[in-house]
């Protein structure tokens, strides 16, 4: 059975840099996968990749088969693959709910997700509905914006650094709702660099380092030293 999304030697350029450097990556149906590696490693720039933020030559991504790789953001959108990107972007003048509904402006696929489900999956966003997002805590914008993503009723749901910044009660609370995320039948990729995380909630694991990859398995298969030398290098860094 064909990926439901998949890169093939993906390559991505910021001007004359080169920020990866042939990227071949697998996602199928309903699976979670995780992306991880150190700062600066390429995996937000696979993400936006992925997402239509940076373009590409088409073949460099599949989804269902088809070649979408020079599509733009909101086209990659309305085939059904959302992101929640870094720093989660909200529109600071804007409601919670208003920053939600933009999720969903023009290209709402039919499915589970709506303004009532969300709340439901995160019920502190209904009391906070009419107050400016940038009013909520950190944890609070982050489960906007994975709202907000998840209002165009993604089949894929790209999640890049979720927990950066948050405190570790704040962080099981965000993935607390991705079993029911997962239920509603959405593959998803998590890009972390809270490996210990990743390995919980993902399928399969990619390391990355310096654009590429460098590890790929299921958690179970991989052992400490094997991740430590694909997120590091051959260098002496330990492992936190
Ligand atoms: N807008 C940009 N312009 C130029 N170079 C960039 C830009 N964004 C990222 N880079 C460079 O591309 C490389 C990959 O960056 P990227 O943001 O994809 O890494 P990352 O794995 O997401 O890191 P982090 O964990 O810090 O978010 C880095 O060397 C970074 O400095
Ligand atoms: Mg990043």
């Amino acid at each position: 059975m064909a990926n439901l999304l998949e890169t093939r030697g993906l390559t991505a350029f910021y001007g004359d840099f080169q920020a990866i450097f042939g990227v071949d990556l697998e996602l199928q149906a309903g699976e979670t996968i995780a992306v991880i590696g150190a700062n600066g490693a390429g995996k937000s720039t696979l993400m936006r990749s992925i997402a239509g933020v940076i373009s590409n030559a088409p073949a460099m991504i599949h989804h269902r088969g088809q070649p979408i790789g020079a599509l733009d953001a909101a086209d990659v959108v309305c085939r059904g693959i959302a992101l929640v990107p870094e720093g989660r972007k909200l529109f600071p003048s804007l409601s919670v709910e208003e920053n939600l509904q933009i999720g969903s402006y023009g290209k709402r696929a039919p499915g589970y997700w709506s303004l009532e489900t969300i709340y439901a999956l995160f019920p502190i966003l209904k009391e906070r509905r009419r107050n400016p997002a940038t009013a909520l805590s950190g944890g609070q914008q982050q489960m906007v914006a994975i709202g907000r993503a998840l209002m165009s009723n993604p089949e894929v749901l790209l999640c890049d650094e979720l927990s950066l910044g948050l405190a570790p009660v704040v962080i099981k609370d965000i993935y607390g709702a991705f079993s029911k995320i997962r239920a509603s039948g959405a593959a998803i990729v998590i890009v972390e660099q809270d490996i210990a995380q990743a390995l919980k909630v993902a399928d399969r694991v990619y390391c990355m380092m310096e654009g590429r990859i460098t590890l790929t398995g299921c958690p179970a298969e991989l052992d400490r030293a094997a991740i430590h030398a694909a997120y590091f290098g051959a260098g002496t860094h330990e492992l936190a």
